[in-house]
């Protein structure tokens, strides 16, 4: 488009060029025209070729061969395909701890009881809808409790790579086991236990026109507090709203072998294409040494099941043999004074119910490409490619070995993720630091089961605080690292923007 509009101006502009086309024959010149074009079109498809690897058969299968089929019923709750039936009893055991309800204790079964004081969600499937991600509300002044706000003030902790807040710790919880809590409509309840604060999305809407003219509205949040229960915050007090990931295919990710990860880093950016992904170091609280983190929207956990152990004891405030305390801090007097629902191993959450969930949540199967064959789909594939999509988004891996669930080792798999932090720009930053990660920097999400998550979870919501409805929006968001890549994206005409999005949903 570009190099025609600029031969238009050239011979507009130039007379020489205009008595030669009179010199000339009509036919001429209609040959002159077509030689230009076939010139370009052969340009573009050597382009294409040189940035698009061949279609791989393994591509339909994104979680190798344990990859399921979502249909009828669309869900990232489903044990990957190739599970040892003999494990299925196992799965399905974690898979009841982590979908119903923990309740306040002292109750006649010490098997469930213990969640709070101080809280989020009581289950791990409130937030991780159907496995997926957490819906936000449509308006802004609707209470959120499935997304949380992380805090910090200034200053370094290499172990728990932030200093959090003194009166409300590092995480915000917006419920607790308070009766006044729990039974808001009833006047004249008393809280033992308050909820830490409400929160609300409290949407800013703005405009985003492309160069064709072609207008979508964005929307952010602009986080608002009530009824905070303990008093002021630190006034350096940092936060970043985090929205629930989806955690299917978590097990297939923590098999890939470090060393494959580290490939694909480029700190100092010496290949020159503005692209320098990082890997995040966090605490490993079980070996007591620093690790590289790979899980979380920062990179900020070492392990699934660090990852476990922390929401157990921050989003639901149980106690575990990770993470042995209750979620109060020190300044929260009648939240240490509750009872709790510890049992003879002196927690809430026994060995073996930790590693049943963890299982449960390393089993979870990715689902099978669906339209992977169609020709807008292919057409968008060679798209994510050219625009540098695949930079940061790495299509595949081979898996690493794993003694526990042989299954996911040694599978070919397509996350589109490297893993690693990128600088994604102001416009995406929480400004909040989390061990290396800087306030702007956030790991690649993996995109596989992207184009189900409204089937699955009843919405779409993407990016780290769900500010996103759907792909595109996703997209326009990325800056920093990814603003050239973006503006390739922008300067596509619809129709290729449409094939772009297409490819995403059938991953
Ligand atoms: C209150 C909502 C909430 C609850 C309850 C919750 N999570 Fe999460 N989960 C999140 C959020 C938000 C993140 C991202 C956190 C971050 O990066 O800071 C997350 C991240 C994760 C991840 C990392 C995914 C990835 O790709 O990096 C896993 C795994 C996970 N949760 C598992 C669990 C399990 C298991 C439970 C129950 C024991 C649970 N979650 C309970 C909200 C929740
Ligand atoms: C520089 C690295 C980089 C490049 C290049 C890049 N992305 Fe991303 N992408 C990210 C990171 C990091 C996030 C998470 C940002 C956040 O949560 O704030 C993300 C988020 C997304 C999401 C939302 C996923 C979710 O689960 O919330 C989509 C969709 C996406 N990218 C698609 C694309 C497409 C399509 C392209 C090419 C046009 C692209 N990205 C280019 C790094 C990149």
């Amino acid at each position: 488009m570009q190099n025609q509009l600029s031969l238009a101006n050239w011979k507009i502009t130039n007379p020489s060029v205009i008595k030669f086309l009179i010199k000339i024959k009509r036919p001429m010149f209609l040959l002159f025209i077509l030689l230009f074009m076939v010139y370009f079109a052969i340009k573009s498809v050597v382009y294409f070729a040189d940035n698009t690897p061949a279609v791989l058969d393994s591509e339909n299968k994104p979680g190798g061969d344990g990859s399921v089929s979502f249909t009828p019923f669309p869900s990232f709750m489903k044990p990957a395909s190739n599970l040892n039936k003999a494990d299925l009893p196992m799965f399905n055991a974690g898979k009841a701890l982590a979908h119903q309800p923990w309740i306040k204790a002292p109750t006649i079964t010490f098997a469930r009881d213990g969640l709070g004081p101080l809280f989020n969600a009581r289950t791990c499937l409130t937030c991780h809808v159907n496995g997926g991600r957490s819906i936000m509300p449509v308006k802004g002044d609707t209470r959120l409790d499935t997304a949380f706000l992380r805090l910090s003030i200034p200053g370094v902790d290499t172990i728990h790579g932030v200093i959090a807040e003194p009166t409300y710790g590092d995480q915000l919880q917006s419920q607790s086991t308070s009766l006044a809590h729990m039974f808001r409509h009833l006047k004249g309840l008393k809280h033992s236990v308050a909820p830490e604060a409400y929160i609300f999305p409290n949407w800013v809407y703005k405009n985003f026109s492309y160069a064709d003219g072609t207008k979508i509205q964005l929307r952010e949040t602009n986080i608002k507090l009530t009824k905070l229960g303990y008093g002021k915050m630190h006034p350096e007090t940092m936060m970043g709203l985090r929205n629930a990931p989806p955690i299917h295919g978590v097990g297939l990710l923590e098999t890939i072998k470090q060393a494959d990860i580290d490939k694909l880093a480029d700190e100092q950016d010496i290949n020159g294409d503005g692209i320098s992904g990082r890997t995040n170091i966090a605490w490993d609280f079980e070996a007591k040494k620093p690790v590289a983190g790979r899980f979380g929207l920062k990179a900020n956990k070492a392990s699934v099941r660090l990852q476990t152990a922390g929401a157990f004891h921050s989003d639901m405030g149980l106690s575990n043999p990770i993470f042995s305390s209750q979620s109060c801090t020190e300044n929260q007097l009648k939240c240490n004074n509750e009872i709790t629902g510890n049992d003879k191993e002196g927690t809430e959450i026994s060995k073996r119910q930790l590693s049943l969930v963890v299982d449960f949540i390393k089993n979870l199967a990715v689902p099978k490409r669906r339209n992977a064959e169609k020709t807008s789909v292919l057409a968008g594939r060679s798209l994510f490619y050219e625009t540098g999509c695949a930079s940061c988004h790495n299509p595949s891996f081979t898996t690493g070995d794993d003694k526990d669930f042989p299954h996911l080792a040694n599978q070919t798999i397509w996350p589109y993720t490297d893993l690693l932090l990128h600088d994604m720009g102001e416009g995406l930053a929480d400004g909040r630091p989390d061990y290396l990660a800087t306030g702007s920097e956030w790991k690649t999400p993996a995109l596989w089961g992207i184009g189900l998550s409204k089937k699955v979870n009843g919405g779409q919501n993407f990016l780290h605080d769900g500010r996103a409805r759907n792909v595109e929006e996703a997209i326009i968001w990325h800056g920093g690292e990814a603003e050239q890549t973006k503006q390739r994206f922008t300067k596509l005409n619809k129709k290729h923007r449409t094939e772009l999005i297409e490819f995403v949903n059938s991953l």
